[in-house]
């Protein structure tokens, strides 16, 4: 793989894919793992995840994985399912994706179009040759049947190619949500059953789904659960992914490509310069470009201690850039009930105000909460939406902040 760095506009858009640092050893993992099962990936917004599987999509598809994987034929498709409305746009979104599926792998779709037919005479969206409508009542009734039979008939083709497909599902569970709030919960149901339903199938033949969000699918089902009973366990047998920060070397690499798009900087201190590029970020490459694009804007594109800390600085105080901050307020107020975000938010407070780990009973005796129970559930739910870390210690739980970065931003606005 490429190890010569190129010259990079910062961005906090996307990057074309040949393009995306890093995340070699991630798409390793990710691909050990996906020889056996599938896969759901759930860390906080602007983490990385969207251009982790492009790239990896990217590379699997081009053929440049590494020698490991030679035998295991993979190949990759990438969906985004933001701002999908219902399960019939979901159907038209693969079928179109599945263009690309036909130069792998000649897939007949003969027979969903045959079946299609079958329900309904006036088609309008391109299958193969023929046209079908999407829209229409008497199609929605069967949408279920034909996104079965869709599934079903990559996952035949992919039989044949002896090999392992990649169903990329990138905003699977905002779309859910979406959903939700539009009363169209039975659709996201019947969606998630059939998604669960048709797995274990599907994996034998050698697909395998990974589901992307920013929000946690848990979230959802567990809302799903409380408000209409819902029972389904459609993530049951797959692994969980997290995604990490960038390791030191790719946050060099990615600080090195910026650089050659125009920035100055001296060879004497460029490795304390980008250490502390690296430090300040936390690794996280959405700060990276954030840090570049105002050392471009703001300090005529001279990197040094000075100016890097200047910029951090702006981050954490200039109300232009928390947008991507207040992430952290908007998914406690959104996806969760208003006595447990109450409660979140005034753990964040107090923990935000800590320098090092601190224990839950200590938290428990300096907040206003009476219920224990519900402070560790609180806690609980922190630690696995990536908002906390936790240690143990003497068989304590101890927690704070997972990053840095984060627990500024909220030490300073919020606590
Ligand atoms: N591998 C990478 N190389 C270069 N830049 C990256 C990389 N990963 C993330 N970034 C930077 O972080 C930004 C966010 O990345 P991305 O869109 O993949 O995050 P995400 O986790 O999918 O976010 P969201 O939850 O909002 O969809 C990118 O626009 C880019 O600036
Ligand atoms: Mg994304």
């Amino acid at each position: 793989m490429a190890k010569t760095p190129f010259p990079l506009v910062p961005t906090i858009g996307t990057i074309p894919e040949g393009q995306i640092i890093g995340r070699e050893d991630d798409i390793v993992k990710l691909l050990r793992l996906l020889r056996a099962q599938s896969i759901s990936v759930e860390e906080m917004r602007r983490m990385g995840k969207s251009l982790l599987l492009l790239k990896l999509a990217y590379l699997c598809n081009k053929g440049l994985l590494p020698d490991e994987f030679k035998k295991d034929n993979f190949k990759a498709k990438y969906f985004s399912f933001q701002g999908q409305q219902d399960l019939g746009q979901l159907i038209k979104l693969l079928m179109e994706g599945l263009e690309d599926f036909k130069d792998w792998y000649q897939i007949d779709f003969s027979k969903t179009y045959e079946f299609v037919r079958g329900i309904f005479a006036a088609p309008e969206i391109s299958v193969g040759e023929a046209k079908i409508h999407l829209n229409l009542p008497e199609y929605k009734k069967s949408w279920k049947d034909i996104f079965f039979k869709t599934l079903e008939d990559i996952s035949t083709a992919q039989e044949k190619a002896d090999g392992r497909l990649i169903l990329i599902f990138d905003e699977l569970p905002i779309m859910l949500w979406e959903w939700y709030k539009e009363g169209k919960h039975e659709e996201a149901m019947e969606l998630l059953d059939i998604l669960r339903e048709r797995r274990q199938a599907l994996e034998k033949k050698g697909i395998r789904f990974i589901y992307c969000g920013s929000i946690g699918i848990k979230v959802v089902l567990n809302t799903f659960r409380k408000d209409f009973k819902y029972t389904g366990e459609p993530t049951n047998e797959m692994v969980e992914f997290n995604l990490n920060p960038f390791s030191e070397a790719e946050s060099n690499f990615l600080c090195e490509c910026f650089i050659l798009s125009g920035f100055k900087i001296m060879e004497e201190g460029k490795a304390e310069s980008l250490k502390l590029v690296y430090n300040l970020s936390n690794g996280l490459p959405f700060y990276m470009s954030t840090l570049f694009n105002l050392l471009a804007t703001d300090f005529n594109y001279q990197v040094d201690e000075a100016t890097i800390r200047e910029a951090y600085r702006l981050i954490i105080n200039d109300p232009r850039h928390h947008k991507a901050f207040k992430q952290l307020i908007d998914r406690l107020e959104i996806y969760y009930p208003d006595d447990k975000k109450d409660e979140m938010i005034k753990l964040l407070n107090l923990i935000s105000r800590q320098d090092d780990f601190i224990d839950e009973d200590s938290l428990h005796t300096q907040l206003d909460i009476d219920n224990k129970e519900s402070l560790k559930e609180s806690l609980y739910t922190l630690y696995g939406d990536h908002y906390l870390v936790r240690e143990l210690r003497e068989g304590k739980r101890f927690y704070f902040f997972k990053y840095p970065i984060f627990k500024e931003w909220w030490k300073i606005n919020r606590a």
